[in-house]
């Protein structure tokens, strides 16, 4: 038997609540760190905004003077500079991908070339990193078409172009800037996007659930896109034979790939897929659990999320069991400052969020502050709200249910989230 031992979490969003909540139930978690950390993660552990996480010697010394025997990364930014290769440099177990392996979800161009490499289903795709050619190439594909930035770009580096004036104006946005750019152009898929998670050790891959995000602002799929405005999971579009295409032939591909580059994946794969006539496809992966997907994933597992985590991070997820519970739904309702994903204002409070929580429902913070006993937004996305059902509409009931029990008239949230699997629920009930 393992000895409790301390966790060290890093970020500061309602993923990492999330996350927090799931990892200081497990009885392996001695003690929790929560680095930045949100007035929420505080409910599970110790914040330490004093730690700088963009200072990997400062975060790998804290680790040895608490004795930490794993640091879990939340974000990808952290991922993507380096943290688990420094930590695990300084043999600090640490879960996430290295800097190579979270090219995954740093490059689009390295990712759509993996794909090729090993017959991985995608968008058809070109890169490019001059102007005339990607001018051709649009005009000789014709629109609709999709426009990627070659980088993190937040989400915001995607244009879907109707029109090709549209495509072109968002090519040259990316190629115009003095520094130079480098852009994916790929065929545009049609279908219903669903997100599916995998956990991996380098070589294996568990997979840890699927779910479905809201990514515009406004209902009905209005309004410019946005970190997510709620999930739900599981998406039972993603049927068994689905999930076990996207193993077979996305999944496995790329951790085969990613090995016999010297640099084997370890940590969540996060596809995001076009489930297309042809079969589910890749749209990008991401080397994270989602915001606001975690707030749904979490509280569906049955395992204890630790020992699973630590066995990734080592390298063996072998004999590793951890399951989520396949009658047991949840959405979250992510609750947003007026004017998201634009400026908004901070400050306002919030009254009524810590109430609000319930048996099965579960208020996660993300861009909040504690002014004494007040809460205060202080963020784009400030709550997730989320709730436990027997079936995505009655999660849905009740995580709408507990947003309106919260008192905060700054803040908005979709009325739809779930929608669409409700929908299919009733035709599939009959109602
Ligand atoms: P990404 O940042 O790659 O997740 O793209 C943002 C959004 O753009 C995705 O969630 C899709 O809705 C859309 N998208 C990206 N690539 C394609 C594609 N090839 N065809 C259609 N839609 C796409
Ligand atoms: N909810 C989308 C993401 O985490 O990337």
């Amino acid at each position: 038997m393992t000895e409790p031992f301390s966790i060290l979490l890093i970020g500061s969003g309602g993923r990492e609540h999330a996350l927090a909540w799931a990892i200081a139930k497990s009885p392996l978690c001695a003690r929790l760190f929560i680095a930045p950390g949100n007035p929420g993660t505080a409910q599970h552990g110790e914040n330490r905004p004093d730690l700088p996480v963009s200072d990997h010697a400062a975060v790998a010394a804290f680790c040895k003077a608490e004795k930490v025997g794993l640091v879990v990364v939340g974000p990808e930014a952290p991922l993507v500079a380096g943290l688990v290769d420094d930590l695990q440099a300084a043999g600090i177990p640490a879960f996430g991908p290295t800097k190579a392996a979270a090219q995954l979800e740093g490059s689009k161009g390295f990712t759509k070339d993996l794909c090729a490499e090993r017959g991985i289903p995608t968008a058809a795709f070109a890169r490019f990193t001059e102007l005339e050619p990607a001018l051709a190439y649009l005009s000789a594909r014709g629109a609709p078409i999709v426009v990627k930035a070659d980088g993190l770009a937040a989400g915001k580096g995607v244009t879907v172009a109707e029109t090709l004036p549209e495509a072109e104006a968002a090519v040259r946005a990316i190629l115009d800037g003095s520094e130079g750019g480098a852009l994916v152009i790929e065929e545009c898929l049609f279908g219903e996007e669903a997100s599916f998670f995998a956990l991996c050790d380098g070589t294996r891959a568990v997979p840890i659930g699927t779910a479905q995000d809201h990514k515009r602002v406004h209902d009905g799929d209005r309004g410019p896109n946005t970190g997510g405005m709620g999930a739900y999971s599981p998406a039972s579009i993603v049927t068994p034979a689905i999930a076990e295409a996207v193993m077979t032939r996305i999944i496995a591909p790329t951790l085969e790939g990613m090995a016999a580059k010297g640099t084997p994946f370890s940590g969540i794969l996060y596809a995001g897929l076009m489930l297309t006539s042809e079969g589910p496809k890749l749209i990008e992966y991401n080397t994270r659990f989602g915001d606001p997907e975690a707030q749904v994933l979490m509280p569906r597992l049955t395992g204890d999320l630790v020992p699973a985590l630590l066995a990734a991070a080592k390298g063996d997820l072998s004999g590793v069991d951890i399951g989520f519970d396949p009658h047991r739904a949840a959405l979250t309702v992510v609750m947003a400052a007026q004017g998201y994903p634009g400026a908004v204002r901070r400050g306002t409070e919030i009254r009524g969020a810590e109430a609000a929580g319930a048996e099965g429902i579960v208020v996660f913070q993300a861009g909040t502050r504690r002014d004494g006993e007040r809460l205060l937004a202080d963020g784009g996305r400030v709550l997730a709200v989320t709730a436990l059902g027997a079936s995505v509409r009655e999660a849905k009931d009740r995580a709408y249910a507990a947003v309106r029990r919260i008192d905060w008239p700054d803040g908005f949230f979709r009325t739809d989230i779930g929608g669409r699997e409700v929908a299919r629920e009733e035709a599939a009930s009959g109602d």
